[in-house]
């Protein structure tokens, strides 16, 4: 088990007035999983990811991570283990305008003080294998918005997280490029075996995940698994198929222009 969530509420205080957003959520994650949480707008979907993310604190109610109790650790503990154990993918990028991709990838590394030349390599492979070396000189200002969300993915992998939680990932890009994106997310659960918890609006996806959380009103409502056989249709449809031509075509023509280096060298 990785994360066991117990009795999770939380209230916000608006106007003198308390809001009830989760109202006592019960969840249990297994290592490996990908999930994916569904529902209506203002059910509760980023609160839950924040609190379970330790980027907000619940109310009441108990979370563990294996072994650890994150509610019973102080912010200063919260921020180490969140820098070490759990990646973040937002609907909106947020990658730091005056960095290259490359340099946007290795700050969370830097961050947790990991020797440079170490983030440098790290972050070099992870643009490689969301399909980008091509760009690894780019401002977020110079890439397309699935290119974007690539690095942000990239970002949110270099510390080698337990737990990506992803907050509508896709939800800014258009459907075909939205998929590229969502497929790559598949990989990582595959070939790296990180969890992934995803809220997505999109019900193609979601019906690709193999267990789909749906919140009615702060609570999950039902929970839905995929079975395993519809699983095998998806990865050999066209789907999978196109994503890995897109990586073929972009790999090659990234071995045939030069990698420049990047103002990174500095950091
Ligand atoms: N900091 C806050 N203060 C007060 N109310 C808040 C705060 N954050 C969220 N809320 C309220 O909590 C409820 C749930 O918000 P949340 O962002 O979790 O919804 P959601 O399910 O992610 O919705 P969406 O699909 O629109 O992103 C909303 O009614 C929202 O207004
Ligand atoms: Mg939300």
């Amino acid at each position: 088990m990785l994360v066991r969530v117990e009795g999770l509420k939380k209230d916000f205080y608006h106007g003198g007035r308390k809001i009830q957003v989760l109202k006592g959520i019960d969840l249990q994650i297994e290592k490996g999983e990908m999930l994916s949480i569904e529902g209506a707008s203002g059910v509760g979907k980023s609160t839950l990811l924040h609190v379970i993310g330790t980027l907000d604190t619940p109310s009441s109610g108990r979370i563990w991570f294996e072994d650890h109790e994150l509610t019973a650790l102080d912010p200063a503990q919260l921020a180490h283990f969140r820098g070490r154990n759990i990646g973040f993918v937002f609907q909106a990028h947020h990658l730091l305008p005056e960095f290259t991709a490359l340099e946007n990838i290795m700050l969370p590394a830097l961050i947790q003080r990991l020797p440079v030349s170490k983030a440098k390599k790290r972050a070099k492979e992870l643009l490689d294998s969301v399909g980008l070396s091509h760009r690894s000189s780019h401002k977020p200002g110079q890439l397309s918005g699935g290119e974007q969300q690539r690095v942000a993915l990239a970002r949110a992998l270099i510390m080698r997280p337990k737990l990506l939680l992803a907050d509508e990932p896709t939800g800014n890009l258009d459907s075909k490029t939205g998929e590229g994106v969502h497929n790559l997310f598949f990989r990582m659960n595959e070939e790296r075996e990180i969890t992934i918890l995803m809220v997505t609006h999109n019900r193609e996806l979601a019906s690709r995940i193999p267990r789909q959380l749906h919140m009615v009103d702060g609570l999950i409502d039902h929970t839905s698994t995929r079975k395993p056989e519809d699983h095998k249709e998806v990865k050999d449809g066209n789907g999978a198929q196109d994503l890995e031509i897109t990586t073929d075509i972009v790999k090659e023509s990234a071995s045939k222009v030069s990698v420049h280096s990047t103002s990174g060298e500095s950091i």
